[in-house]
């Protein structure tokens, strides 16, 4: 069966984005594919991570997969830290991945800002490690939101260059799943930028353990213009929203994707009810849904966090069997790089 692989960073802060843009996805997948789901603490430690508070966060996320529905027993639930392979396999791919590929990447430069001299070195080889995490398991399919498309780029990159270097057809391709109607979730404050866990307006993301009174309000206070929401006119032939459109209304564009995500139905059917609505109505409407979806599931996590020994179970569980999975890749993979292992 092809393998699934993904990864949610324990920063705290998890939020809708991560929520649609993929956490919510990796449920179905269940069915289809062996997945693994993987807490990167490996990766949250590139920016300063409170030891207590990145112990917490681990929790958090693991807590996030199971009350979205990711049953421990088939999928592989676990903490990055705990299999050395991806920190083995990252080592070999800094040196097969170019500087200048590293340079490129977008992410980089927005998470090291203008002092670039002060980020960890981690956080530039970040998308290395990435590559190491998918290919460790020689996962082919990788359920993401679509900043991070450029990352699996790069790791499909690695993986070629590396059967090309060594001459074997070892590493698969590498396929972005990019699923929904919110693969960009954009912050409630500006319709411009992505909605982000570093954001240091709590107001401009819902938080997965928000109760129904912070969802209200958020919703609420979510920018807007006062013109009536647009009609499915807009819409291109595949019901997409044309890009033109989305910068005229970003912000309405944003929220009527949030609400098709969290309605499991075409954009285009959720645009077409609302059409020529006031926003007042439409956000009514929205955090009516947003509570009745997200409720249960941020009640689930805290009662989850609150029994820290059993998500401990889950995470070393799946450590004993992602182990298991990667030790004979990483085997192969030290063999064909030429490391005695007398
Ligand atoms: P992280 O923790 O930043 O984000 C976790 C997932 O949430 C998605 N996401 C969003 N989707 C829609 N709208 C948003 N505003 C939004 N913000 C975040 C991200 O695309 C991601 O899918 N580098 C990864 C973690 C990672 C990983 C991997 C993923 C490490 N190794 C291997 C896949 C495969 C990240 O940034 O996570």
């Amino acid at each position: 069966m092809a393998r699934v692989f993904s990864g949610v960073q324990p920063t705290g802060n998890l939020h809708l984005g991560n929520y649609l843009g993929a956490i919510r996805n990796f449920v179905p997948l269940q069915d289809q594919y062996d997945c693994l789901y993987c807490v990167v603490d490996l990766h949250a430690i590139t920016v300063w991570q409170d030891p207590k508070q990145l112990k917490a966060q681990t929790r958090e996320v693991t807590a996030a997969y199971l009350a979205a529905g990711i049953d421990p027993k088939r999928a592989i639930i676990f903490n990055q830290s705990q299999v050395a392979a991806h920190a083995e396999l990252a080592w070999i791919f800094n040196c097969v991945a170019r500087l200048g590929w590293l340079n490129r990447m977008t992410q980089f430069k927005d998470k090291a800002g203008k002092d670039r001299e002060k980020a960890s070195t981690g956080l530039y080889v970040y998308p290395n490690l990435m590559a190491a995490d998918i290919l460790a398991y020689k996962a082919t399919h990788v359920p993401v939101g679509e900043d991070q498309k450029q990352h699996l780029e790069l790791a499909r990159d690695i993986a070629q260059k590396f059967n090309h270097d060594y001459g074997v057809a070892f590493f698969p391709e590498i396929q972005p799943l990019i699923l929904g109607s919110a693969t960009r979730v954009m912050s409630l404050r500006d319709g411009s930028k992505k909605m982000s866990k570093s954001d240091p307006s709590d107001a401009s993301r819902i938080v997965m353990t928000d109760g129904a009174d912070a969802i209200a309000a958020k919703i609420r206070k979510a920018t807007t213009n006062p013109n009536l929401l647009p009609g499915a006119e807009v819409l291109d032939e595949s019901g997409e929203v044309p890009d033109a459109a989305r910068a005229e209304r970003p912000e309405a564009w944003n929220l009527l994707g949030i609400y098709a995500a969290l309605d499991g139905r075409p954009l285009k059917a959720v645009v077409a009810e609302f059409a020529g609505s006031q926003f007042s109505r439409f956000k009514q409407a929205l955090t009516d849904l947003a509570v009745a979806k997200l409720g249960p599931i941020g009640a689930e996590m805290k009662r989850l966090m609150d029994d820290p020994g059993y998500v401990d179970q889950v995470l070393k569980d799946g450590g004993d069997r992602a182990r298991a999975l990667a030790a004979p890749v990483l085997a192969e993979v030290y063999d064909v790089v030429g490391f005695l292992r007398p």
